[in-house]
């Protein structure tokens, strides 16, 4: 107990941990446990008191050219009912989200080939044009670096692409040979490098990951030094070849994210829909782990079912203001409340 309360104070102090202190700290006790959530949880509100974030995430394609094992919009999975959004449904996403209070809005999909560059950036352009005061955020995945450019160019201002395991034998079980862990490290380094606000992360209890990926994943997030960090638990896909693979622990993510908190005290961390859907106050849970946004759907509730990442993910049935009632309920339920704002990171180290 003692040597764990010793570790969380270097953690704290910024140190780097061995990749043995690491896993001897993810596999820590309960009272340790609680030690590390209560000093997340008030680093949280150090930083940024108990404003909650909120970005409205538009799912706009489930066409994929990548076959990732994990994911449910995998193009292997023939199940699945494919549809992308026009750009007139979009802007009624943005035009609805506004209106609800949204200053975020994160365009999620599939790597679709139909959304080129120049389609995706005539997007960007309408999005910002219509909504200067908002950030937009992508989340569309592997690129060239030129095209990240452009995004970044007409008005992106942040991107999402959560690395998923930063153990390279680990990145090769959950992916296909085509796909590569350095091709995923540098579309992070170049995104950094061009200057949006960049996410990584990654799924906890995806199947074959050990303590030493955890560790492994700790040590490179430290290293990126990332503005948002996506963690949320694997969630089997019943059209996926994981499909019989148990779901990643909710104890675990929500002590991931304490981590991570302490680690980035200034980061901004998600409460993910995945948590959510392993159980009912996941969220909540989240949020007093060290969590300090939440991204509720926009997406019009025609196209939610087919957008499964994974079985079972709540809210598909729930129109845009439902769940910002719902979360706002919720926030409130923990003393904290879901701010309009663009909520950017005060992680300004880049
Ligand atoms: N369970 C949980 N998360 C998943 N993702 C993809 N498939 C699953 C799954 N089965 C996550 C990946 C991806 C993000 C958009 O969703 O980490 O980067
Ligand atoms: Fe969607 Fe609660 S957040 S219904």
């Amino acid at each position: 107990m003692c040597s764990m309360t010793d570790l969380i104070k270097r953690l704290k102090n910024g140190d780097e941990l061995s990749k043995s202190e690491l896993i001897s700290l993810i596999n820590c006790d309960d009272a340790a446990g609680e030690e590390l959530r209560a000093l997340a949880e008030k680093i949280r509100i150090e930083n940024y008191g108990h404003d909650i974030y909120t970005r409205g995430l538009i799912e706009f394609t489930n066409y994929c050219r990548q076959d990732c094992r994990y994911c449910g919009i995998r193009k292997s999975n023939l199940n699945c009912r494919r549809y992308r959004l026009t750009p007139e449904e979009i802007m009624r996403c943005c035009e609805e989200g506004y209106k609800l209070g949204f200053r975020t809005f994160v365009l999620q999909g599939g790597e679709d080939a139909y959304f080129n560059d120049d389609r995706i950036c005539r997007l960007i352009e309408e999005i910002k044009g219509k909504y200067p005061d908002c950030a937009l955020t992508l989340s569309i995945g592997e690129k060239p670096r030129e095209s990240y450019q452009r995004y970044f160019d007409c008005g992106a201002d942040r991107y999402l692409l959560r690395h998923e395991t930063a153990n390279k034998e680990h990145y090769a079980r959950l992916h296909q040979q085509n796909q590569s862990l350095e091709n995923r490290m540098r579309c992070l380094w170049d995104l950094k490098e061009i200057g949006y606000q960049v996410g990584c992360g990654f799924m906890v209890g995806s199947p074959y990951q050990t303590d030493e990926c955890i560790a492994d994943d700790l040590l490179f997030i430290k290293r990126l030094d990332p503005q948002m960090i996506g963690i949320g638990p694997f969630i089997h896909h019943s059209e996926t070849e994981f499909k019989d693979f148990p779901d990643g622990a909710l104890e675990m993510t929500l002590r991931l994210l304490s981590i991570l908190r302490i680690m980035l005290p200034k980061v901004l961390l998600p409460a993910t829909t995945a948590l959510a859907t392993i159980d009912p106050r996941g969220r909540e849970k989240g949020i007093l782990a060290g969590a300090n946004v939440v991204m509720p759907n926009l997406s019009p509730t025609g196209v939610r079912e087919a957008y499964q990442l994974y079985d079972n993910k709540v809210c598909t049935g729930e129109e845009s203001a439902q769940c910002r009632d719902c979360l706002s309920i919720r926030m409130k339920s923990i003393g904290c409340r879901l701010v309009i704002s663009r909520g950017d990171s005060k992680n300004t180290g880049n």
